[in-house]
């Protein structure tokens, strides 16, 4: 097994979307040693200052193993879907089968000249470098949660130290040819309500796609939690580099470690000294503007994403498993409106036996055969 440098977004993002906070929260409180306090928000400019609150039982990594066994659990069978695992390809499962052409060509038919929605995964951005979370490649991992994050500074610091070493990646990332594509298709031919994404990456805009939503964030912006205030995520990191100068000397080196070591990041570990700032505003706590696991989507973007389904006349759904609760419920929404819905995905999704036609095979394949046709 391999590990990906920690890019911050597979201890922020991932799983994003939770459909059930309450059943979410409930898992998790009493996970932790202190999980379930309150929020240290307002906690001021002392958050994160320094190593003096950290004694030596705070050991983060063992506490963070035990915090999150319950995300491998995976979530339960759906309406008949197949049940897919929290993290890692599914186990018995195709991947690397193509629908043949004609199929490929049915489902252009089908949607062709009418408005569609489309909603986007992970898949979308593995040809960027971005590795998913239940592909054939991808590696089992174990999200910081929401109430984690918010709940224990020692968890910020492990988060931030972390995303530090893997943001150089993640920032330099670039569209590759799905969302190229997918922005190439003739308006005319083929218009597109929105792209509805779940991924945080911001690749779909790079690539000229309009409008995005983006169902859970982006990684680029930061949020104050106290006064909601957004801010870069650049700035924010070149701010840690100079408040954690150790790190900042040895952090390419940490990164070649990260996407070497057998089991991850065992320096980048070493996280209990790892200094952030408060809101320079408010002095509240700066989360990456991402929904994490145990957080919901923001209502505003939720409703936009309902009314570009709303608007359209079918939903297509690309590279996405449809795990999170968050997505799938597009799919849901779309059949009790009447509106057909085509996914293509490379493995299995939650939605397999909703959609109207099933597509497998790679997106920018099948992308390009759509865009020297439509
Ligand atoms: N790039 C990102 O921003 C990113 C990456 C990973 C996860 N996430 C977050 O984690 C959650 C993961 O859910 P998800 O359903 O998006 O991801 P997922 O990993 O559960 O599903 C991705 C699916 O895409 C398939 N796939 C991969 N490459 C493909 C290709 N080239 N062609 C066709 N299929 C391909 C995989 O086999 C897999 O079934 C999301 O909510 C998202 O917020 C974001
Ligand atoms: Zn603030």
């Amino acid at each position: 097994m391999t590990s990906q440098p920690s890019s911050g977004f597979e201890h922020g993002a991932p799983g994003a979307g939770s459909p059930e906070p309450a059943a979410e929260t409930a898992a998790v409180a009493g996970a932790g040693p202190a999980a379930g306090a309150s929020p240290a928000v307002g906690a001021g400019p002392a958050v994160g200052a320094g190593p003096a609150d950290v004694g030596p039982a705070a050991d983060v990594g063992r506490w963070f193993a035990t915090a999150t066994r319950r995300s491998l659990d995976g979530p339960g069978p759906t309406r008949g879907g197949p049940r897919l695992p929290a993290w890692g390809p599914m186990h018995g499962a195709q991947y690397g089968r193509r629908s043949p052409a004609e199929e490929v060509d049915s489902a252009l038919a089908l949607l062709a000249g009418k408005p569609v929605a489309v909603l986007t995964g992970a898949g979308m951005s593995t040809g960027s470098g971005l590795p998913d979370y239940r592909g054939r490649d991808a590696v089992p991992r174990s999200p910081m949660t929401y109430q984690e994050f918010m709940g224990h500074d020692l968890a910020r610091r492990r988060y931030w130290a972390r995303s530090t070493v893997g943001w150089e990646q993640f920032r330099t990332a670039r569209p590759g040819a799905s969302h190229r594509l997918l922005s190439a298709l003739d308006p005319a031919a083929f218009p597109i309500t929105a792209v509805i994404t779940q991924n945080v990456d911001g690749l779909h805009a790079a690539a000229g796609s309009d409008p995005v939503i983006d169902l859970h964030g982006r990684l680029d912006r930061v949020r104050c939690q106290q006064c909601d205030a957004l801010s870069s995520r650049t700035a924010l990191h070149l701010r840690m580099l100079s408040m954690n100068p150790e790190l900042a000397a040895r952090l390419d080196q940490l990164a070649a470690d990260a996407a070497q070591a057998p089991d991850g990041d065992a320096e980048v570990d070493r996280t209990s000294r790892f200094r952030y700032p408060p809101c320079p505003l408010c002095g509240g706590i700066l989360k990456p503007d991402v929904v994490f696991f145990g957080e919901s989507a923001r209502r505003e973007v939720v409703a936009a994403a309902f009314a570009s389904l709303e608007a359209a006349q079918a939903l297509l759904v690309l590279g996405s498993s449809l795990t999170v609760q968050s997505g799938l419920r597009f799919v849901r929404a779309a059949g009790r409106q009447g509106k057909p819905v085509v996914i293509l995905n490379d493995g299995p999704t939650r939605a397999d036996p909703d959609a109207t036609l099933r597509l497998h095979g790679r997106l920018e394949e099948v992308l390009e055969r759509w865009v020297a046709r439509a």
